[in-house]
Formats: C-alpha cells, structure tokens, sequence
C-alpha cells in the first residue's frame, strides 16, 4: 500500500490543510478501534493505558533528541505553555516576556494572563510578512526572563530563525520557548541542536492525531529550578500515592502534566508517530518541499500574490496566498473538492508528505477557475 492510499479521504476530496487538522490515516482509525476494544474486552485497564502514556513520552522525545524524562504529555500546547508559566518567577529582576507577533494567539493571551503575577509582555512586531532579527535585539534585554517564539507562523507560513534568536536570547541570560506545532513532523527537529530550552507543540496537525494531544519539552537543567503551581495527582513522585495531605512533585517533566490523560489520543498519537517515523522526518520535508515549491511555482508564473518566502528554508509546510475574498474562495474551492483554509485575508494551503502533483495540479485549476478573487 502507499503512503497516500493510507488515506481514504484522498479518494473524494484534495486535501490540503494540514495546517488545521492532519488527515486521519487508516492506522488512526485502527488504532480508535483497539483502544475501543481494550476498553470493552478488558474493562479498565489502566495498567496498559499509563504504558501507553509512558510510550507516549518516548515517542515524543524520540522526534525531537530529547529524554523522555524531559516531556510532559498533556492534552493541549494552551496546557503545557500555562503549566510552565505558573512556574516562573516575575518578581526577580527578570520580569519581561519577548513574544513575536507570528504566535499563535494562545501564547500571547497566557503570556498577558501572567501580567498580575508581574510580568511584562514585549511583542516584536512584523514588517511586513517578515520579523527582522534586529527587532528581536531590540525587544531582549537583561530584564528579559523568556522569549516565546514560534517556528513557523500558522498565518502566513513564516519560518522564523530559531537558532539566532537563540543565540540572541541566551547572551542576555534569558530562556527560549519554542512553539513547534506548525513544524513537528514536517521536518528534522533536535532540541539539543537548536538549544531551546522549552518546546511545545500537538499532535493535531502533522503528527497525523487528534485533538487533546500535546507535549511539553524541558531541559533537563532546568527542571530541579522549576516548580509548577500548576498540579494534579499526574504530577505527583508516585501518581497511585493518593496522597490528599501533600504535593510530592515529580523530578521529571512530568510535573507538568495534570490529570487523567486523553487515553484515547494515547493510541492515535503512537499510530501518527510511528508513521511519521517510517517515513523519516528528513524524507518529509524532502517531499513538503517538493509541493510547496509546485505551489509556489504555479502561483507565481500565474501573477498571483505569494504570502510566503519564496526561498524554502524561510518557510514551513504552508503556503499563504493573498485573497480580497478569502471565506468565498475557501467555499468555492471546497465546491470543487479542494480542502484549504484562511488566516487575515490569506488562504492557506498546507501539504504533507500524503500529497503530490496532481493535487497541485487540481488546486491551480481552480483557483486559475476563480482568479477574480485572488490579487
Ligand atoms: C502554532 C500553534 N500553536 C498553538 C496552537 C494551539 O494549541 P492548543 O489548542 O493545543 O492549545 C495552535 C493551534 O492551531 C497552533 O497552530
């Protein structure tokens, strides 16, 4: 079977919007039914599911060079980043956050819900489609306690130099917070490469799973330096303690986990990651690359208006095209069986590896069809 038979909705539509919602592969809904199933057949296995939790955890660690005890396996990116702002101190002489102004929404509003704890939120602003590195040199500072970045902007497709910003980040003593949603999957990532020292990221999008799945990377330097207020029995040393007299934190990244996990999402994530490791992140953005550049390619000998960098290693695995109606030509290209979505008055085409020419070919046909709403 090939990769894209793997996924039936290629047989009706043109899938296109891995940027929102990953497309649900065979093994997805193979896995839905099992964990199904164990719940059935066995009643309440929750020996099985804290090992697929634990199996969780290296899988995530796996994709990213990092220990296992340095993530956390919550249920959301909105989770993970609230945890580890609850254990960040703003009263010390470093109280400033440095967000860039391609986040994620979430980001920024945990961020300013930070401000009656003490901190102080810097945004860097864009120009343009573009955030210039000297902005970021401008907003670090000594006062500056953590710069939250993303890597790639879910508006407009914009890869962001996380290395430099690094660089810049850590000469002035502050701590980098990678937000990797948009890339994890799509491309190689080492944590220990790029010295971030936070990642988070869902599986959502181009890890092939659902809703209700995410992780948190910590370095494990840090980990003894932070303690979360942010808690619940999965965070507990020993989560079976039920201990209701004290908080006995995990060592681990684990302390920022909460609750139950999404048991679930569990399956679906193994399944998702298994696939993306089968295949090999280098291998996938080979592939990503290839049909985002036929995109870029069919956009630009056409006159239509390129968001995105042109140069492949300044964007991700979204290409944003300019539209003056953009909801209407979602709803026509969906007419037409082509799946994208829209940001701002960008429409958004997100490949992964499951896609290949004769998507591209069929989305230039019909925007080609609807150009009037282009520009
Ligand atoms: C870059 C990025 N960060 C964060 C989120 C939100 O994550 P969550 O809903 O898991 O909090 C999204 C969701 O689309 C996203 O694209």
């Amino acid at each position: 079977m090939s990769y894209r038979e793997c996924f039936p909705i290629f047989k009706n539509k043109t899938y296109l919007n891995s940027c929102s919602q990953g497309a649900l592969a065979i093994d997805g809904q193979l896995a839905y039914a099992q964990y199904l199933r164990d719940w059935e057949e066995q009643g309440s296995p929750w020996e099985l599911w804290v090992e697929k939790l634990e199996a969780t955890r290296h899988a995530f660690a796996g994709l990213v060079n990092a220990e296992a005890d340095e993530v956390a396996v919550t249920g959301s990116v909105s989770h993970s980043v609230s945890a580890l702002a609850s254990a960040l101190d703003f009263h010390g002489p470093r109280h400033k956050v440095v967000v860039s102004d391609f986040e994620f929404p979430t980001m920024g509003q945990i961020w300013h819900a930070q401000t009656p704890r003490g901190a102080k939120v810097v945004h860097v602003p864009a120009a343009g489609n573009s955030i210039p590195l000297e902005r970021f040199a401008d907003a670090i500072d000594d006062q500056t306690l953590l710069v939250s970045i993303t890597h790639v902007c879910y508006r407009n497709g914009v890869m962001l130099d996380v290395s430099a910003i690094v660089d810049l980040a850590h000469r002035k003593g502050a701590f980098v917070l990678l937000d990797a949603y948009q890339t994890l999957g799509t491309l190689p990532i080492d944590v220990k490469a790029l010295k971030v020292d936070f990642l988070a990221g869902g599986t959502l999008k181009y890890l092939l799973a659902s809703s209700g799945q995410a992780y948190l990377y910590v370095r494990k330097e840090l980990l003894p330096t932070l303690q979360p207020t942010a808690a619940g029995w999965f965070t507990q040393a020993n989560i079976f303690a039920m201990d209701n007299n004290a908080h006995t934190p995990s060592p681990t990244a684990r302390k920022f986990e909460a609750g139950s996990p999404p048991v679930p999402n569990l399956y679906a994530t193994l399944a998702g990651i298994k696939l993306i490791q089968s295949i090999g992140p280098a291998r996938i953005q080979q592939e990503v690359r290839e049909v985002t550049g036929a995109i870029k390619e069919g956009a630009l000998k056409r006159g239509w208006n390129l968001v995105s960098p042109i140069d492949p290693t300044q964007h991700g695995a979204l290409i944003a095209l300019r539209s003056h109606k953009v909801d209407l030509l979602v709803k026509w290209l969906a007419e037409d069986g082509i799946i994208v979505s829209s940001r701002d008055n960008n429409l958004r085409i997100s490949p992964h590896f499951y896609n290949n020419q004769s998507d591209v070919n069929r989305l230039i046909d019909s925007l080609t069809k609807h150009k009037q709403l282009l520009v």
